[in-house]
């Protein structure tokens, strides 16, 4: 996904411009994702799926059949669909459902695929349904079914195209349609990871990109990290930056308390975005139940990046709760807004 987190946590000091800072991010996103099964931490349950999906396929000579993974941005989509692709040791095509936008593009991806390769379609809630439609047949029977011409002299022609393993990723799966969703022979929900599967993982990141630090700061990071790979890898950069500057490039514990604080990050990984969200559920809408659409507007923030980047944590520490009629501050968010 291409949603940015709220430009608040960037440390003001920072000299890098933004295009240059998310290509460098990017790379670094390459470098630490993990290539294999037994490297990727936590998803025990999908994993271990995984591995029989992968087995089987692999003994029947088959290709795997399709797989929708859905869940929060940075939990690890497409790094599992990599890890799919090198364990069954086949090629991966990655685009997106925005950038597939006419059948010419999509004829071209299908058939230049080889037996038994993933094409990733990331985002893939943002296809067109013209597109989406071409894609049932070449799901379903590995054919392209394609109108040539147009008006009375028409014609339709089937392709056949090389069997092939779709890999879907979306944060929303709500807004898939049904007929497409159906096509996937399993539709997989990414787990926010737990405080150990995260602390080792920030440990694994650490190691990798050389960076020296104590075990108790990598507790402290995984506790502020809202249980999500991408933003621990990403306070670990910036910690090692806070540690070189101020102090010997150790993150300790007291270089990742301090940090963390000057990135305005709280004991529960919530930043001033997630705060004014709170804030404003609490003071403009005495508590809620508020819509979504309401609650964007008076935050100024994007109704999907509410939706798919701050709620999602918000619910599962249990600070809002939805209902019916929007969103709801629970006990829990009022007692801490009280102490913040
Ligand atoms: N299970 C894991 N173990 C170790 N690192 C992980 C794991 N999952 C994700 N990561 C790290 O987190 C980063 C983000 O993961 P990834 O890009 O796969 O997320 P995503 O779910 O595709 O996000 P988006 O919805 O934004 O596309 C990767 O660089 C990877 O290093
Ligand atoms: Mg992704």
């Amino acid at each position: 996904m291409a949603i940015q987190r709220n430009s608040s946590t960037v440390d003001p000091k920072e000299s890098k411009s933004i295009p240059e800072e998310r290509e460098q991010e990017s790379i670094i996103e390459n470098i630490l994702r993990p290539k294999r099964l037994s490297e990727y931490i936590g998803q025990e349950n999908i994993k271990s799926n995984l591995d029989i999906y992968i087995q089987a396929a692999q003994k029947r000579g088959e290709p795997l059949e399709h797989f929708l993974f859905y869940g929060p941005p940075g939990l690890g989509k497409t790094t599992l669909a990599n890890v799919i692709a090198h364990e069954m040791g086949v090629n991966i095509k990655t685009t997106s459902g925005p950038a597939i936008e006419k059948t010419g593009d999509l004829a071209s991806i299908l058939s230049n695929l080889q037996a038994g390769d993933i094409l990733f379609i990331d985002e893939i809630h943002r296809l067109k349904t013209s597109m989406e439609e071409i894609l049932y047949s070449a799901m379903e029977d590995f054919v392209l079914d394609i109108v040539l011409g147009k008006g009375p002299g028409a014609r339709s022609v089937r392709l056949k195209i090389p069997p092939f393993t779709l890999v879907g990723a979306t944060t929303q799966a709500g807004s898939l349609s049904a007929p497409l969703r159906d096509r996937f022979g399993d539709v997989i929900k990414l787990q926010f990871y737990t405080e150990p599967e995260m602390k080792q993982i920030i440990l694994r990141s650490s190691k990798i990109l050389e960076i020296e630090i104590e075990d108790a700061a990598a507790l402290k990071i995984a506790q502020s990290a809202r249980s999500t790979p991408r933003i621990a890898n990403r306070l670990i950069k910036r910690l090692r930056d806070f540690a070189e500057v101020k102090y010997d490039g150790v993150i300790t514990a007291k270089v990742a308390k301090e940090g963390l604080k000057a990135l305005g990050i709280d004991e529960y990984g919530l930043d001033h975005t997630d705060r004014e969200i709170l804030t404003t559920i609490a003071e403009k809408f005495e508590g809620g139940p508020v819509g979504l659409s309401t609650l964007a507007a008076a935050t100024a923030e994007e109704k999907e990046t509410i939706e798919d980047v701050y709620e999602p944590y918000l619910l599962q520490i249990g600070m809002l709760k939805r209902a019916p009629r929007g969103r709801l501050l629970t006990n829990k968010a009022i007692k801490y807004l009280q102490n913040n």
